[in-house]
């Protein structure tokens, strides 16, 4: 029986990491929390995608469909690479099958309920926008994790990798987690710091209201 390090070191042996479509998968996985961080933060600074769509929620709504379609190209791009990588004899068979399917169902499940509790702008980086949510989100999945979107695009990634049973979807996928958790740090304390200024300000107004009374 071996030990978990070496069912580890076997199925490196698995990962192509040479392979161009597996660089560019890497590569898509980096670039698109990259791109929206630059953008938001740009919008935020500068407001150039509001003056340019007319408004804050249709600036928002152009984001929200060029990052969407980003995740598709992205999704796509892993796909194609795990299809040019070998399968590694564990984690073909039922077992890993059903886990994958069940990793994607539970992945998507934690996606879907929080874009439908947050809406559309509070997904994609409506808070860059000024469209501020009126109160933090608490329910499902927001109760489990704090990053239901993140955590469960990372257990779609590696439920694919276990459906086509591949080492190098494993090595991907633990390459999305550090991207998101990375992510998570750079964009935590930005939109706290939003929301700071938002119950200052509402504050503020409330105290000149009762000065005036
Ligand atoms: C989260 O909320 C859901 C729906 O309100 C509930 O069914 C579930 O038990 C809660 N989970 C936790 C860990 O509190």
């Amino acid at each position: 029986m071996s030990s978990p390090l070496e069912i580890l070191a076997d199925m490196a042996k698995y990962v192509d990491s040479s392979k161009r479509s597996f660089l560019i998968s890497a590569f898509a996985i980096a670039f698109n929390p990259t791109f929206w961080n630059i953008v938001a933060r740009r919008e935020h600074r500068t407001r150039f995608l509001t003056r340019f769509f007319g408004s804050a929620q249709t600036g928002c709504y152009a984001l929200a469909i060029t990052i969407f379609s980003l995740g598709l190209i992205r999704d796509f791009l892993y796909e194609r690479a795990l299809r040019d990588q070998a399968s590694h004899p564990l984690l073909q068979g039922e077992l890993p099958t059903y886990a994958g399917y069940a990793l994607i169902a539970l992945g998507n499940l934690f996606v879907i309920t929080s874009t439908w509790q947050l809406g559309i702008t509070g997904t994609f980086l409506g808070d860059y926008f000024g469209i501020l949510m009126d109160s933090m989100v608490t329910g499902f999945p927001f109760n489990v994790t704090n990053a239901p979107m993140y955590y469960g695009s990372t257990m779609s990634f590696l439920g694919t990798a276990l459906v086509y049973g591949k080492p190098a979807g494993i090595a991907l996928t633990s390459w999305v987690l550090f991207v998101y958790m990375v992510a998570i740090e750079f964009e935590n304390p930005f939109t706290s710091g939003i929301y700071a200024k938002r119950e200052k300000e509402r504050a503020k107004a409330k105290g000149e209201g009762k000065k005036e009374l």
